[in-house]
């Protein structure tokens, strides 16, 4: 079956062509250069991209999959959660060309999105996987017990662990979106030159959580830079290599202790912090220490992308399953 999928709940604009499960085009349009002057994704200006790029981002999509309008057989759009008016550009596109070409709609939940990210290409994870969201808006711990079975172990209780990233660069005045230029800037650095702290969040009664917080970790990443002027590259790059060193310490500690936990010997990291380097050789290093199997997306399919959501859609599609069109956008949609 032939998906087009489109996502844009916060600020990428993005569409997809899928066969089945194999990616015939995933094009995604960042709003970066728009957002960069303000050090953080501003709605509204997000909605009104979206609905400059929405159509040329399905004319690409198509045209790099070789296919027209009339070759595609499903629709498949993100409904949840993230920005309403971001959500409702791609949703009410996709839901207009079901309507005008007779086709099946299904909504999708972008945080399934990112867990299934994994399954895209090369062989599948199988499931069950302990899987870590870890993005702008979200970083929380799933236990991914089947294709569509997935339970919540934990979350963030503050910022995400995208958001620490972002707000750090803007601290260290770097720049945005944060997360790769700190990524970048670490690789010269030492992490172990200052010892930020790292929150560890244990119940106080109820069933065991995996909870992470980063606010502690992001005022102490703000008095050190207010205390200790960035006067060289070699001192930014201590802050941003000590600063990323803990925020991977606390990810990987709280993910290795859920899936120890449950009993689950297969990791999954994904959303857009899923593509930062440290991370990504911890994880391998950490994995292969304690006998476990490791599943990090390629890059393109860590950050946002709409490969993801047709893939999410693919299984309720081919059972004939299908949303209504009064589907509506949920901010605050749960998984
Ligand atoms: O999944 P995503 O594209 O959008 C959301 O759903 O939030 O994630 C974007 C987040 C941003 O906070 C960005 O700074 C972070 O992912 N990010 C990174 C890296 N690349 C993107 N964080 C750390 N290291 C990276 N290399
Ligand atoms: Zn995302």
């Amino acid at each position: 079956m032939r998906i087009l999928a489109i996502e844009s709940s916060c600020d990428d604009t993005a569409a997809a062509v899928l066969s089945g499960r194999t990616v015939l085009s995933s094009v995604v349009a960042s709003q970066d250069d728009v957002h960069k002057r303000f050090g953080g994704v501003v709605p509204e200006l997000a909605s009104r991209s979206h609905i400059r790029n929405v159509v040329p981002v399905i004319e690409d999509a198509l045209a790099r999959a070789q296919v027209t309008l009339a070759d595609i057989e499903a629709i498949a759009a993100t409904y949840g959660p993230g920005l309403v008016g971001s959500l409702l550009v791609g949703l009410s596109m996709a839901k207009a060309m079901a309507f005008a070409r007779r086709l099946p709609f299904v909504g999708v939940n972008h945080l399934e999105g990112h867990l299934l990210s994994v399954q895209i290409e090369g062989s599948p994870t199988p499931f069950p996987y302990v899987a870590l969201l870890v993005s702008g808006g979200h970083t929380s711990l799933y236990h991914a017990e089947e294709w569509g079975r997935y339970r919540l172990l934990g979350a963030t209780r503050d910022d995400a662990a995208g958001e620490a990233f972002d707000k750090v660069a803007k601290t260290m005045g770097l720049g945005y979106p944060g997360g790769r230029v700190v990524d970048e800037l670490a690789r010269n650095g030492n992490p172990s030159a200052i010892r930020f702290p790292r929150a560890r969040l244990k119940p106080q009664r109820g069933p065991e959580r995996f909870d992470f917080s980063f606010s502690g970790l992001k005022t102490a990443v703000w008095q050190y830079v207010r205390e200790h002027p960035l006067d060289s590259a070699a001192a930014a790059a201590d802050v941003a290599a000590s600063f990323q060193e803990a925020v991977v310490d606390m990810l990987l500690d709280t993910t290795f202790a859920a899936a120890h936990a449950v009993q689950c010997s297969r990791i999954v990291i994904a959303g857009g912090v899923s593509a930062n380097s440290r991370l990504r050789h911890r994880a391998q290093e950490a994995a292969a220490e304690f006998a476990m199997a490791m599943s990090i997306p390629p890059l393109r399919y860590c950050t946002d992308n709409a490969a993801m959501i047709a893939l999410a859609a693919a299984p309720r599609l081919e059972r004939g399953e299908s949303d209504p069109l009064s589907l509506n956008a949920l901010a605050d949609l749960e998984l």
